[in-house]
């Protein structure tokens, strides 16, 4: 049996976390597992009920879990309250730091049935694409202190800052997750102008020289590296960076695949405790109406049973499933074109044919 703490959050968060739910139910039948999903409130919602983005008990319910299932936080709605009680900052945020989940994992993989979908034309993707980006996630200019705007509201201050450690220990997980894959690490900084750049690259060389020469290591400056991957996007194999330039970086690959509502991500800590989320956000034009695409949810799911629950069978049952799906022709409003041989279904019909295939 195993515990999850099952946080929807706020707009297409409840709908296409529901998918998910259902998915993890048919897990269950299929391989005799049990999991205790215990739903709690985080972000708008728990503003709105219990008046903070994430209240002591929704805390407690992630402590006593062996995972998190996360939805997404935000919206409209709480944009104009103080930047310290908003979601994203009251709620997100410090669950990374207080699980202290360092490693976010983002799988880019465009799948033959949407290449028509990829935002750059065939031949730019000839060789398929299949990238993982390593963001640092408790760090950088996220995190860093000093963080304010001054009384006077004439200037304001974010502080980017990394130590060794830091570094040091995101630039492990890529070498070793390169060595299980095509040992290639593109590391991305701006090294011509930021101090923690000029230390980033120092130290993930250093950690190559010493331990990983085995593997190709390129260092990019994070311009070209955005340049890149709409120019020549299968050159990628890891992509190695700090905080922000991930987070930049994830949304523009997440479009090589079609859609922000196709990519999972994981973020994990050293113990390897997760919380699993889709990388893009509420969707707020969309919430409500039940079109949103479930896929990053459901990946993200099958991405806490790989890494948490070492289920790898069940995993990758749930990614052929999705593959089966988009090949028979199924797409949610976001991925479909009116193609020949395709359907327009909303979320929930998606799900849904997503399980008859597991
Ligand atoms: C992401 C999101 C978050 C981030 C936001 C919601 C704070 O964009 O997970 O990529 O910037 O990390
Ligand atoms: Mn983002």
């Amino acid at each position: 049996m195993y515990k999850v703490a099952v946080l929807p959050g706020d707009g297409i968060g409840t709908e296409v976390m529901d998918q998910a739910i259902k998915v993890l139910k048919r897990i269950e039948e299929k391989y005799n597992t049990k999991f205790h999903c215990e739903f709690s409130d985080v972000g708008g919602i728990a503003i709105d009920n219990y008046g903070t983005p994430l209240p002591d008990h929704t805390l407690k319910i992630c402590e006593n879990s062996d995972a998190i299932l996360f939805g997404s936080v935000g919206g409209p709605k709480w944009e104009n309250l103080p930047p310290a009680q908003q979601p994203e900052r009251g709620a997100l945020l410090p669950l990374r730091k207080h699980f202290n989940l360092f490693v976010n994992i983002r799988p880019v993989k465009v799948y033959p049935a949407l290449k028509e979908s990829c935002s750059l034309k065939d031949k730019f993707i000839e060789d398929g694409l299949d990238i993982v980006i390593l963001r640092e996630l408790t760090g950088g200019i996220y995190f860093g202190q000093p963080k304010y705007v001054s009384e006077d509201r004439k200037y304001a201050v974010d502080t980017m800052k990394y130590s060794v450690e830091e570094i040091t220990r995101i630039a492990k997980v890529a070498f070793e997750t390169a060595r299980l894959r095509r040992r290639t690490v593109t590391s991305v900084d701006k090294a011509n102008v930021l101090m923690t750049s000029v230390l980033w690259r120092e130290v993930v060389t250093e950690l190559w020289k010493n331990e990983y020469s085995d593997i190709n290591l390129n260092h990019m400056y994070v311009d070209n590296a955005s340049m890149q991957l709409v120019r020549n996007p299968s050159q990628f194999d890891v992509i190695l960076t700090e905080n922000m330039f991930g987070d930049i970086l994830s949304d523009e690959a997440a479009m090589l695949t079609g859609s922000l509502g196709m990519l999972p991500s994981a973020s994990l800590n050293e113990k390897g405790f997760g919380l699993y989320e889709p990388i893009g956000g509420t969707a707020p034009d969309i919430a409500g109406k039940g079109i949103a695409n479930p896929t990053a949810q459901i990946l993200s799911a099958a991405l806490m049973l790989r890494y948490s629950f070492k289920m790898e069978e069940a995993a990758k049952n749930i990614e052929n499933a999705l593959e089966e799906t988009l090949k028979n022709g199924f797409r949610t409003g976001d991925i479909y074109y009116g193609d020949e041989g395709t359907i327009k279904v909303n979320t929930e019909e998606f799900g849904s044919e997503i399980i008859k295939r597991i």
